[in-house]
């Protein structure tokens, strides 16, 4: 089964109970490398405890998750941590360390890992953050944020801050990034801006992904259109782009169940009126 090897994410069954409430249902679905999945639905339906259970950082009641191929839901807590340090998060409340500088939050998943992979390590004496400085500094190059290395998260603004997140999540290269809201609160040109973002790390690295997302047009944006990265912008996925094409999809979440999965295609053909909110719809009247 050459499909099974290759899922990054596989729920199968999940259900998790907070109290009374079951913010999971009966999850069931598989991400595989390099796709895009975008998750919509309203507050308090899943979102952010679906993507806290990939990586095990909430406790399911029922079902299995894999990651990597790996069983999250029969680890304990310490075996954990390396198949963590393995995806990168972006935190829904942003989760920046505020008493480090823009520097030391981005190098921490770095360190992190170093620990992880190698508790016992001589190395650790070797100090280890003047390796890790020029791939900090380059991943903020990548988000052009390389000028506030030395700054606090406090001194910035909240788009930037933002953006060192994306730079956090990603500055281990992960072949995975769970994106929890990476454009709630900011402005639309700001949001676009890290969609775009989103798109290059994609481009750039074959990063698979779930995203979190209230806004119709960042699903738009991850479906329809790739990063050129010669030309450095975006270009619109025709629908024989072999490569590209059908790479994202949707799902749609209601009180802890998944009710939708499918393309662009199919979402905007959804005749669900849960659904049908999640779905920009054009203005058919003329001018
Ligand atoms: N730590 C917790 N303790 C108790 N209940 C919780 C906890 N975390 C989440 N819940 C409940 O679980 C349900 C799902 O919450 P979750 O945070 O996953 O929603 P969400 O879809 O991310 O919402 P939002 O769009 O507002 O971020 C909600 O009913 C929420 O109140
Ligand atoms: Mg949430």
């Amino acid at each position: 089964m050459a499909d099974e090897s290759q899922s990054l994410v596989e729920f199968r069954n999940v259900s998790l109970q907070y109290g009374n409430v079951w913010a999971l249902k009966q999850v069931s679905f598989r991400l595989n490398a390099g796709e895009t999945r975008i998750i919509f639905g309203a507050a308090g339906s899943g979102k952010t405890t679906l993507l806290k259970a990939v990586i095990g950082l909430v406790d399911v009641d029922e079902g299995e998750i894999r990651l990597f191929g790996e069983n999250v839901t029969e680890r304990k807590e310490q075996d954990l941590f390396g198949l963590r340090g393995r995806a990168g998060f972006l935190f829904q409340e942003g989760g920046l360390f505020d008493s480090l500088t823009i520097g030391e939050n981005v190098e921490y998943p770095l360190a992190n890992r170093q620990l992880g992979v190698e508790p016992q390590s001589s190395k650790l004496g070797d100090s280890p953050e003047t390796d890790f400085e020029a791939r900090v500094r380059q991943v903020l190059r990548f988000v052009e944020l390389e000028q506030t290395y030395s700054q606090f998260p406090s001194e910035v603004s909240g788009g930037m801050r933002r953006r060192v997140g994306i730079a956090r999540a990603t500055v281990t290269e992960p072949p995975l990034v769970l994106y929890d809201s990476p454009t709630a609160g900011l402005d639309p040109i700001t949001a676009n801006l890290i969609m775009a973002l989103l798109a290059k790390e994609r481009e750039t690295h074959n990063t698979a992904s779930l995203i979190v997302t209230h806004r119709y047009q960042d699903g738009e944006l991850m479906a329809n259109f790739r990063f050129n990265l010669e030309k450095g912008e975006l270009d619109p996925i025709s629908e024989n782009d072999g490569e590209f094409a059908g790479r994202t999809k949707f799902m749609v979440m209601k009180e802890g169940e998944v009710v939708f999965v499918g393309s662009r295609e199919e979402l905007e053909a959804s005749d669900d009126a849960y659904v049908k909110r999640f779905v920009r719809h054009e203005e058919h009247h003329a001018g």
